[in-house]
């Protein structure tokens, strides 16, 4: 509904310039404009089957942290470009649509936030990567998750944590590493919409089926899942299990590299609680193959960021990548 909604609203002018092979007239500017295309598993097929590099965050801030290219083109949401170009103050970084944001990072305004850090003052601060640069600038370590239980087991056993903005991630995390952090109540309107009861019955359908899900899921999907992982960690279980049939609890804009990864297995997106699409995720479909092409051809929208805001966030963030390795 978003993405076609959001097509209708390009502008008349924009409409008419638009040429008839958009998928050669992105690879002619790509060329033009040394650019690289960095897409999120959760962008819709045509952007994935355009990108240089998908990947889940951890994935595509290491190709940000290295391409030689001038110009990032972020498909992806705002938190994902924003880090992009905090690693890149000098490169040109686009976003398709400014407007794909993420619920979960708007749930963690930075001054309250900063009054919560303030009330445990002896605590270190790990933000999840969905969260704005304000919040990365108020963090010690930034994580994704991917690598969120790998970092917390390098902390000292006695060092206090708080854990922000994802409180299923958090959850997640305190159960696999044992250690108790103080969470910030925050979440993904997409990960907690997955309804535990409908998820059980179409697995009484497909008995045969695995579930896998994203730790972002709240514990009465969790526990049902036979692995748990980010999106490059669940494609990549995906690809090598026995079974055949999976009933996939995340954004199912990752099926599509789950189906060419291995197309002769099922993939089933888990049900969501309502009778609605709300397990699309309305940020990530914002970017369309048409706003992409338009982003590259006018070199907006682009994504600026204070520097003072910038030079915070940064150290955050390269703390990650040397945890990671
Ligand atoms: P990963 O890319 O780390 O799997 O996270 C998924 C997500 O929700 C991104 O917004
Ligand atoms: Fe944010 Fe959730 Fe969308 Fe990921 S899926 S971008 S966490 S709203």
């Amino acid at each position: 509904m978003f993405a076609t909604a959001n097509a209708a609203a390009l502008k008349t002018t924009d409409k008419a310039t638009l040429p008839k092979d958009l998928f050669s007239a992105i690879e002619d500017l790509k060329k033009d404009l040394n650019a690289v295309v960095l897409a999120h598993y959760y962008q819709e097929p045509d952007i994935q089957d355009i990108a240089d590099y998908i990947g889940d965050s951890l994935g595509l801030s290491q190709q940000a942290a290295s391409t030689k290219a001038d110009v990032i083109v972020f498909a992806g949401v705002h938190f994902m470009a924003e880090t992009a170009k905090i690693l890149n103050p000098d490169k040109l970084v686009l976003l398709p649509d400014l407007e794909a944001g993420c619920s979960l990072a708007d749930s963690c305004p930075p001054d309250t936030f900063g009054k919560f850090k303030s009330a445990h003052p002896d605590h270190l601060v790990i933000s999840y990567i969905n969260c704005t640069a304000e919040i990365k600038a108020l963090s010690d370590i930034i994580c994704t998750s991917s690598n969120a239980v790998k970092i917390v087991n390098q902390l000292p056993p006695e060092q206090k944590i708080i854990f922000a903005p994802d409180r299923n991630l958090g959850r997640y995390v305190m159960e696999q590493t044992g250690r108790d952090m103080v969470l910030w109540q925050g979440s993904c309107i997409v990960h907690e919409t997955f309804s535990e009861k409908k998820m059980l019955r179409l697995k009484m359908e497909h008995p045969d089926a695995e579930i896998v899900a994203h730790p972002e899921c709240e514990a009465g999907v969790l526990r049902h899942a036979n692995y748990i992982g980010s999106t490059t960690a669940l494609l990549k279980y995906v690809g090598g299990a026995e079974c055949d049939r999976f009933i996939v609890a995340t954004e199912p804009g990752i099926i599509h590299q789950m189906e060419k990864q291995t197309p002769k297995k099922h993939f089933i997106p888990a049900p969501p609680e309502a009778n609605c699409a709300c397990n699309e995720c309305p940020y990530m479909r914002l970017n369309t193959l048409e706003k992409l092409y338009l982003a590259m051809k006018n070199k907006t929208p682009e994504i600026t960021i204070l520097p003072e805001i910038r030079a915070k966030a940064l150290a955050p963030i390269q703390r990650m990548l040397e945890m990671s390795v």
